[in-house]
């Protein structure tokens, strides 16, 4: 969350207030049901099919995530009022499996003093017995950042509609005993229950430049102690918004929170910086008795090296999915408009398909990739044999919807003497790539995808892979490149990229797109690197829209597999 415009927001709260239009505990719900989730207006050129986004408005962070009787529940940063940021609410949606969703009413909404200005993010916390609890930052009357608690009023409804706040709120406050900033003093996470019975919580906060995550301890929930050590803390990093601490091993099987001590296990604490909108993280080892984090390598002690997604992923949340046994992570993708577009197109914001996640063999970084259950939206695969493809050619991949696909193609490299030499000055992938673009020849590569192209290629979006001999090993860069994108000028296209850990002369180098309209998802070798991009094409639309496999470097590449499915409409009413 941010906090610029706050003071208009306050007017308009304040307004809305008056003429009833936020709702307060005591009233009932038919000034509420205004604030559901409503139908859009037509012409939706850059609205997705089957990632998560409602109606119209504003959206960001997802919160809470959880499973709960058999129903999976999302609940979201929303303005009811507008597509811009403002009157933020706890939108909430269920699913049965992840990906057709129903709306609900918002569960929590400004009703007490402690966010009677805004209810912002926060995660839930299943107890041992299975009856969830939510915290949340609340911003009270005096525009402080305050943790409140809620929980169901109905624990038979497997919707949980309704949620009762406490009235012990709010729980943890900025006092001038505890220091703390009460303007950067936000986003509970998931709590653990150490093996002392004791709760544990951190909270995103800063001192000065020194990110921290603060660490809050308790028996029964509500009542909470600052502990005198943060979990950890990072100077010079600014703001930790959206902390996340959670278990992981290699098996893609997943483990409760609260884990500790099992075989395998690493710790993951990510944080969204605030000063550069990135959810970067590292994985270390939580000392439970001690209550503090250390993170296993020196880039992550800064916060620098690892991100869940190098293009546009932020404010991201994971869940354990005790029905399913694995950690699913959801994620917020903004828009690359400017902000008079958004608002004019009614809407701002999508949800990344949830993606499945573990630790890499290697204990040096996390594997995401999308959860199984969006393959049911597939159909019509289109399948190519192995099959060379020539430098400088290009192929098209026709019978698939192009504009919304999933496709998933691996390469192999019968050679590599073709490789350029790797400076090694080029520190900077995202750098290398928007100056190595899609049209730069190499000697191995650019190879890979065109998405969203249009018939005469004066649009398209190009993921793809270039390969360099370093010192030592290749090096293999991924890209997507989106200053092709749109010809419409005002987006932005900034190009991203990414070093992949491979070793491109004994493994195949994947990639897997999913292609929605505006948006492309890309998983590069299985899951090893993330690359989300919104592009805002305005031939390569709907029918318009081609996809085609390229091979703009020197040496042949070989197309050892790919497949590629058109992708069903989604039920996210
Ligand atoms: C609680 O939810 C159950 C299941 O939806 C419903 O049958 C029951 O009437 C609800 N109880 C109250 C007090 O609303
Ligand atoms: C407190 O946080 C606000 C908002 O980020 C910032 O402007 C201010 O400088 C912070 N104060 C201190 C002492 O860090
Ligand atoms: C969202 O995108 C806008 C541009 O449309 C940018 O100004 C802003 O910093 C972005 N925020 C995040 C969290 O990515
Ligand atoms: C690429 O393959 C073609 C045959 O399809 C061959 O003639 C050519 O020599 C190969 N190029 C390289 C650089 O190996
Ligand atoms: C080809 O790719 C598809 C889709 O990812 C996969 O199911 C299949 O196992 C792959 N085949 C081979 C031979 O790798």
């Amino acid at each position: 969350m941010t906090i610029n415009s706050s003071y208009i927001w306050l007017l308009l709260l304040l307004v809305l207030l008056k003429h009833g239009i936020l709702e307060t505990e005591a009233s009932h719900s038919r000034n509420l049901e205004a604030l559901q989730p409503a139908a859009a207006s037509p012409s939706q050129i850059y609205r997705t099919s089957y990632h998560f986004q409602p109606p119209k408005n504003w959206m960001n962070d997802p919160n809470g995530p959880m499973v709960y009787k058999g129903l999976y529940h999302l609940f979201y940063q929303y303005n009811p009022l507008g597509a811009d940021w403002g009157n933020i609410v706890w939108a909430h949606s269920t699913s049965t499996d992840l990906i057709n969703w129903n709306p609900h009413k918002p569960a929590i909404f400004p009703s007490q003093e402690g966010d009677i200005n805004g209810c912002w993010s926060g995660s839930t916390t299943i107890f041992p017995g299975g009856k969830p609890a939510i915290l949340y930052t609340g911003i009270n009357p005096s525009n402080q950042q305050v943790q409140n608690l809620a929980v169901p009023k109905n624990l038979s409804d497997p919707y949980l509609i309704e949620w009762d706040k406490s009235p012990y709120n709010p729980l943890m406050t900025p006092t001038p005993e505890n220091k703390i900033n009460s303007s950067s003093f936000r986003d509970p996470t998931t709590a653990w229950l150490g093996p002392d019975g004791r709760w544990r919580v951190i909270i995103g906060n800063k001192l000065n430049r020194r990110g921290k995550a603060l660490l809050y301890r308790s028996k029964d929930f509500v009542r909470w102690t600052k502990a005198k050590h943060p979990l950890h803390s990072v100077k010079g990093t600014g703001m930790w918004e959206c902390p996340d601490f959670y278990p992981v091993t290699s098996n893609p099987i997943g483990l409760d929170t609260s884990t500790v001590g099992a075989l395998g296990i690493k710790h993951v604490l990510k944080v969204s910086l605030d000063d550069t909108k990135h959810d970067q993280y590292a994985i270390g080892t939580y000392d439970h008795v001690k209550d503090v984090f250390d993170p296993d390598a020196v880039a992550a002690e800064k916060f620098s090296g690892l991100r869940y997604d190098y293009g546009k992923f932020y404010a991201s949340k994971t869940f354990y999915d005790s029905l399913k046994k694995r950690r699913i992570l959801w994620g917020w993708i903004n828009e690359s408009l400017s902000r008079e577009d958004y608002i004019a197109q009614g809407w701002s914001g999508v949800q990344g398909i949830p993606r499945l996640l573990w630790l890499d063999k290697s204990g040096k970084q996390l594997m995401q990739w999308p959860i199984k259950e969006i393959e049911t939206l597939r159909e019509n695969k289109v399948g190519y044999p192995p099959r060379p493809l020539k430098g400088g050619s290009i192929l098209e991949v026709q019978g698939v919807k192009a504009a919304q696909a999933d496709v998933d193609v691996s390469f192999e490299l019968s050679e590599l003497k073709r490789a350029d030499a790797f400076d090694p000055s080029w520190t900077d992938p995202q750098l290398l790539c928007s100056q190595k673009g899609a049209s730069i020849k190499g000697g191995i590569g650019p190879f890979g995808l065109k998405l969203l192209a249009s018939k005469d290629m004066q649009e398209y979006t190009a993921v793809f892979f270039r390969i360099f001999k370093g010192q030592y090993k290749y090096v293999v860069l991924m890209c997507s490149d989106q200053s092709r994108s749109s010809l419409n000028v005002k987006p932005d296209k900034t190009t991203y990229g990414v070093f992949l850990d491979v070793d491109p002369l004994h493994e195949q180098l994947s990639l897997r797109s999913l292609i929605d309209h505006s948006i492309v998802e890309s998983f590069g070798a299985k899951g090893k690197a993330c690359i989300t991009s919104r592009v805002y094409p305005t031939k390569a639309l709907d029918n318009e829209a081609h996809l085609y496999v390229f091979n703009n470097g020197l040496a042949n590449v070989t197309i050892s597999n790919l497949s590629a499915w058109s992708m069903k409409k989604a039920h996210i009413d």
